[in-house]
């Protein structure tokens, strides 16, 4: 049995640092594990311009300890009103790297987002011209579609045109959730890919409701059957270099969580690297866990791999059941759980 592993220092290419006293206690756990992380735009208000996210990223380095090497990349938040000009000066700056669409209603801060495919045609059409990365949350919004469903019809009824109507234009489907998402990306070219998060790599939908409710496992896209969470790991093992790391780590306070209409994220920056680890093992896939965490996501944004490497052992350990957050405390994923791989 293998004990240890030494991988190339990661990517996190999609994560919520959110802003103000919570970077303090969110961005050290991240820049621990990864070189980069590809920070997402949902803040209130969001960041929309390259120059908002010059700020948000000087604010974040802020909060970086100084023992470590950490580079946010930064992603603008599209909207119905992105001017086409922003695309340039995305395709310019040395720090953004993406535009991330939300469909408007899919999710936490995501009224800004866009509220028709066809209102942003220009943009997406700038986009590929200037090889910008579209990054797509992808969930139909409508109220009244099953809420397992939702993923699946937005693969049919926009991915499938945007793929159509832009042939060239680099996007990621995050966090996906279903097997018809990982099929649309491996079927379409090398210009799309999917990055896949840990918590639907280690639980499915039944897992929400094992004793109880439990709404640490509580996330959008929400957790989906076994078959799905089958098919994402075949996906992530599969070698394949469209599929990549992207924890969508999502901090929320623990009394926003726990409530009558609790917050959809789910937490997971103090421990990701060991938490793919376990879904990697669990398929005798460990070989696999370098390309997938430290070279595929790197190769689609055009960087370099990081320099410096992490080494995992084989050590069953226990994470802390809660971090301090900003005057409060987030609750992770990993709550009441072991590991049985560790970075050291
Ligand atoms: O569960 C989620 N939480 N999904 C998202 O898309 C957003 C995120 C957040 O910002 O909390
Ligand atoms: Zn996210």
């Amino acid at each position: 049995m293998q004990d240890s592993i030494i991988l190339g220092r990661p990517d996190d290419f999609h994560v919520h640092l959110r802003d103000g006293a919570a970077l303090a206690a969110v961005v050290p756990l991240t820049a621990r594990q990864f070189g980069r992380a590809l920070v997402m735009p949902n803040l209130k208000p969001p960041v929309t311009t390259v120059s908002m996210a010059a700020d948000y990223r000087e604010r974040i380095l802020r909060s970086v300890p100084t023992d470590l090497q950490f580079s946010p990349l930064m992603a603008l938040y599209l909207t119905d009103a992105t001017p086409v000009d922003e695309v340039a000066r995305v395709a310019e700056s040395d720090f953004a790297h993406a535009f991330k669409y939300y469909p408007a209603g899919a999710t936490t801060n995501s009224d800004s987002g866009v509220t028709a495919l066809a209102k942003v045609y220009p943009v997406l059409e700038a986009m590929q011209r200037h090889g910008v990365v579209l990054c797509v949350h992808g969930e139909v919004t409508d109220p009244t579609t099953d809420v397992f469903d939702r993923e699946a019809l937005f693969v049919e009824g926009s991915l499938q045109h945007i793929a159509r109507d832009f042939p060239a234009l680099k996007m990621v489907v995050e966090h996906i959730t279903t097997l018809e998402a990982a099929e649309f990306v491996a079927a379409s070219g090398a210009n799309i890919a999917a990055t896949i998060t840990p918590q639907h790599l280690l639980y499915n939908r039944t897992s929400i409701f094992t004793g109880g409710i439990r709404p640490h496992l509580y996330c959008l896209p929400i957790l989906k059957r076994e078959k799905h969470r089958q098919a994402l790991l075949q996906a992530a093992t599969s070698g394949s270099a469209k599929f990549f790391l992207g924890t969508d780590s999502a901090p929320h306070a623990k009394n926003n969580k726990e409530a009558c209409c609790g917050a959809a994220g789910c937490f997971t920056s103090h421990a990701a690297i060991e938490l793919y680890a376990e879904a990697f093992d669990s398929v005798a896939a460990m070989n696999k866990l370098d390309d997938f965490a430290s070279r595929f996501g790197a190769a689609f944004y055009g960087l370099p791999r990081n320099v410096g490497q992490v080494t995992l052992k084989r050590e069953s350990w226990t994470p802390p059941n809660e971090f301090a957050f900003a005057g409060e405390t987030i609750v992770p994923l990993t709550v009441g759980r072991n590991l049985s791989w560790r970075m050291v």
